[in-house]
């Protein structure tokens, strides 16, 4: 399997509007991969222009805020493509598409960087953000697993939340149980039914 690193990928759409979602980026040998599922209006935005920013959020909120309809986020201006990006992160690429795979399920579109900068130390890894990372992905994929393996992965994030978490971590993960529930039962609230 190849790395894959988990980052905030700004796209512009047809009309020139921002859009902001998280997607992993699949390490290759020359550069890295976005694989988008379809439909997606991130395809329609790199069909229309073929670049992309892809940066690492130091709020962790970002990434549970974007799959919970909190998409607001402040961006900036890239600095070598038409575009926007992150502003509060440890550092972002911009790529232009070089090569697109087109498939019907999940096109591949090869991205060459062309600029990259550190904006912030990354002082340590934090395992409440590590868990809310991974509950962000869970929720985007309520419709494809059992609900039984959801709730005791939910279960086991959530030792790491009440453990190491910070307010954000704690507010991040509240949005991702509350999708959770909303969808499965309020089995789904650990953290949520121990504050109450
Ligand atoms: C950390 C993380 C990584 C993700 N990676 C991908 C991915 O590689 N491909 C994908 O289609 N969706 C991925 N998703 C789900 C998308 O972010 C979500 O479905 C989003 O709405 C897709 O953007 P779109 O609406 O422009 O297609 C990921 C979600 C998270 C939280």
């Amino acid at each position: 399997m190849p790395l894959i690193l988990e980052t905030i990928v700004t796209t512009l759409s047809p009309a020139g509007e921002l859009h902001l979602v998280p997607f992993g980026l699949i390490g290759e040998e020359d550069g890295y991969v976005l694989a988008p599922f379809r439909p997606s209006p991130t395809i329609v935005n790199l069909e229309t222009n073929p670049c992309f920013a892809a940066s690492s959020p130091r709020d962790i909120r970002v990434i549970a805020g974007t799959v919970t309809g909190r998409r607001d986020w402040p961006t900036v201006a890239c600095d070598a493509i038409a575009g926007r990006r992150l502003a509060d992160s440890f550092g972002h690429a911009e790529f232009e598409v070089a090569a697109v795979e087109d498939h019907e399920v999940r096109p591949r579109f090869r991205g060459r960087m062309v600029h990259s900068a550190a904006h912030a130390p990354f002082i340590g890894y934090n395992r409440a953000q590590a868990a809310v990372l991974e509950a962000a992905v869970l929720s985007t994929r309520l419709h494809m697993l059992e609900p039984e393996k959801v709730l005791t992965e939910m279960a086991y994030l959530a030792i790491a939340v009440g453990k190491t978490a910070g307010p954000r971590e704690r507010e991040a993960w509240g949005w991702i149980e509350d999708k959770v529930a909303a969808a499965l039962g309020p089995e789904a609230r650990i953290l949520g039914r121990d504050d109450r």
